[in-house]
């Protein structure tokens, strides 16, 4: 990795008393980090830079709205994004590593309450059980940035998240990870495992035979015509008979 001159390291960002810091949390995570804020390169960048190296699979993504860098890594996993933190298209600019989350997400934009909450809305996305969140500057002139933590603090509640104020000293550094113990909601983006180290998928069993289309019923035998009975021979033209009176009529006594 290219040294860089210590006259300029973390000056930029008010950033130097916290480079350590940052460098180690990106050596403890997973070897894959967003950084959110690079600007110059010399400050932020520099330290994960140097906290991933050395590292097997190192994936580092530096967002800002413009390249201002005066210093860029030059190892194969560092990719600088145009974009805005905001905005979730940026989040389509990490897809080509869907495989992954990020062990670490460095915030370090611009301090405001809706700023943050967007970020955090955005970012929350791509976030895994493992993800750590660092914040710079959550700590300014020896209080606390009252709009940053009530943006964090409102999108962690009812959630697993924590924050602490992980150092106060000038100009602050706060954390926020998952709590132990509570499961991770399964509405990232990301998946958890990296493509090498996903269990092979079962092979497909072999569908069950498609069961027939049911036979059609064998139709019952049609009714046999009834039989009409042979037509009676046309009744003989009645006898004239006597008249009917006497049978009903009574006879006078
Ligand atoms: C304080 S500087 C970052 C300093 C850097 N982290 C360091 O350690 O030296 C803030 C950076 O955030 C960038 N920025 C501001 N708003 C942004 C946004 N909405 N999206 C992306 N980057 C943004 C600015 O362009 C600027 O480079």
């Amino acid at each position: 990795m290219r040294e860089l001159d210590p006259s300029v390291i973390g000056q930029d960002g008010s950033i130097q008393n916290f480079m350590r810091d940052i460098e180690d949390h990106a050596r403890l995570s997973n070897g894959f980090v967003i950084e959110l804020g690079s600007g110059l390169g010399t400050g932020s960048t520099y330290a994960i830079q140097r906290g991933l190296q050395g590292h097997p699979d190192a994936l580092h993504f530096s967002i800002d709205l413009l390249d201002r860098m005066i210093w860029k890594p030059d190892t194969k996993g560092w990719k600088l994004l145009i974009g805005d933190s905001r905005s979730e298209a940026s989040i389509g600019q990490v897809a080509p590593d869907k495989a992954r989350y990020p062990g670490l997400i460095f915030v370090d934009t611009v301090h405001t309450y809706a700023q943050l909450l967007s970020e955090l809305k955005v970012w929350e996305a791509v976030a895994g059980l493992e993800t750590v969140w660092l914040f710079h500057d959550t700590y300014m002139h020896g209080t606390r940035n009252t709009d940053m933590i009530r943006a964090i603090e409102e999108h962690i509640k009812a959630t697993g998240w924590v924050y602490d104020d992980y150092r106060t000293e000038a100009h602050g550094l706060g954390r926020m990870s998952w709590k132990r113990g509570i499961p991770f909601p399964d509405r990232r983006t990301f998946e958890a495992t990296k493509p090498s180290e996903a269990k092979p998928t079962k092979p497909a069993e072999p569908k069950p035979p498609e069961p027939k289309p049911a036979e059609p019923k064998p139709k019952p035998p049609e009714p046999k015509p009834v039989e009409k009975p042979p037509e009676k021979p046309a009744a003989k033209p009645a006898e004239k008979l006597p008249k009917k009176d006497h049978l009903w009529k009574r006879k006078p006594h």
